[in-house]
């Protein structure tokens, strides 16, 4: 706890920003809680529809989502929301950019459906990874034999109109080969945005958009403010997929393509809430612990632009009640 008081205090001093010990608590606190990690290994657990997805000790997480379920995230996270079933119909060819290989599923479930259909449709898949894992479980039918197929590609074949390249290392270095590849979806699928930071910085997510067909879809299943503020700072028009396993939905955004945006209520906290600022992580090269130092202290500034707004708006309030300025 002590490191990380001090690393807040450098960076807000790098920053010009004085805290008093209340706000250096706040910053400490949300850190501390974003980074806690069980000290567990990597187990196999069964998700909500019956398939098995795997534990990450290293990022306290599982794979897929446990209350979704594995095969159904993939479907109506992934592969629905992408609209890449209908454009591998219409097209005969699709590109698909896969941020986070994983266990192969979204790539596997996009490929069963796509072949349901369109049988000689030609899919190419692009996947950044950092490392490849030996113990994935295979998918049940009718997954299971092009999950497989995709497995014995590894990490770079092509069979049956499948090609399949997985680009290993960090992603932040191999998203730079990607030059000439638009993909029509991108399935991206890190860690969550608090765990893996460095996966969904404005940066990176700058790099992915140029590799993207502009009437082509970004999909992912968090509805995180940061992530949604850094699409729509780079020109995306962002949207909800359909929750499923909990409240809120997934995201969907594209430059180009037809998509329903937000409603009121999601668009104005994306405008209100502190939290609504981008991860940043200029050169692709910063500690994911810096990246959220730094995003913490940007919500503490705009934490205070808000409640400074508040207080104007409170002195300029008439006797009557009602706002002369400053309402939002
Ligand atoms: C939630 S899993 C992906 C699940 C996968 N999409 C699937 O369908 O099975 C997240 C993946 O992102 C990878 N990852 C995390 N940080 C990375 C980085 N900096 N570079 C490349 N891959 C990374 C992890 O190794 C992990 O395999």
């Amino acid at each position: 706890m002590e490191l990380l008081r001090k690393l807040i205090d450098a960076r807000a001093r790098s920053l010009g920003i004085g805290l008093d010990d209340v706000e250096r608590e706040r910053v400490l606190r949300d850190i501390a809680r974003w980074t806690a990690r069980k000290r567990e290994g990597d187990r196999l657990v069964k998700t909500e529809d019956g398939s098995y997805t795997l534990w990450s000790g290293e990022f306290g997480e599982p794979y897929h989502s446990l209350t979704a379920g594995a095969v159904r995230e993939s479907l109506e996270k992934f592969v629905l929301p992408s609209r890449i079933v209908e454009k591998a119909t219409l097209r005969g060819r699709v590109r698909i950019l896969d941020v986070g290989f994983g266990l192969g599923y979204n790539v596997a479930v996009a490929l069963c459906k796509i072949k349901k259909v369109a049988p000689k449709a030609q899919v190419e898949i692009i996947s950044l990874e950092k490392d490849l894992r030996r113990d994935i479980p295979i998918l049940p039918e009718p997954y299971g034999r092009f999950h497989e197929l995709i497995i014995e590609l590894l990490p770079e074949g092509e069979r049956e109109g499948v090609s399949v390249r997985v680009l290993l290392g960090d992603a932040r270095k191999r998203v730079r080969s990607l030059i000439g590849f638009y993909a029509d979806a991108v399935f991206h699928d890190p860690f969550s945005p608090y765990k893996n930071p460095e996966m969904w910085s404005l940066e990176f997510l700058d790099m992915i958009k140029r590799s993207m067909d502009p009437e082509g879809y970004w999909v992912s299943y968090t509805s995180s403010l940061p992530v949604r503020r850094a699409l729509m700072d780079l020109g995306f028009r962002v949207g909800s997929s359909k929750p499923v396993g909990r409240k809120r939905g997934g995201t969907v955004a594209t430059l180009m393509g037809q998509l329903n945006t937000l409603g009121p209520s999601e668009k104005k906290r994306l405008v209100t809430s502190p939290f609504s600022v981008p991860f940043r992580d200029p050169g692709l090269e910063r500690d994911p612990l810096e990246i959220l130092v730094d995003y913490r202290l940007s919500v503490l500034l705009r934490e205070r632009e808000l409640s400074s707004g508040r207080r104007e708006g409170a002195r300029t309030e008439s006797p009557s009640g009602g706002l002369l300025s400053g309402s939002m």
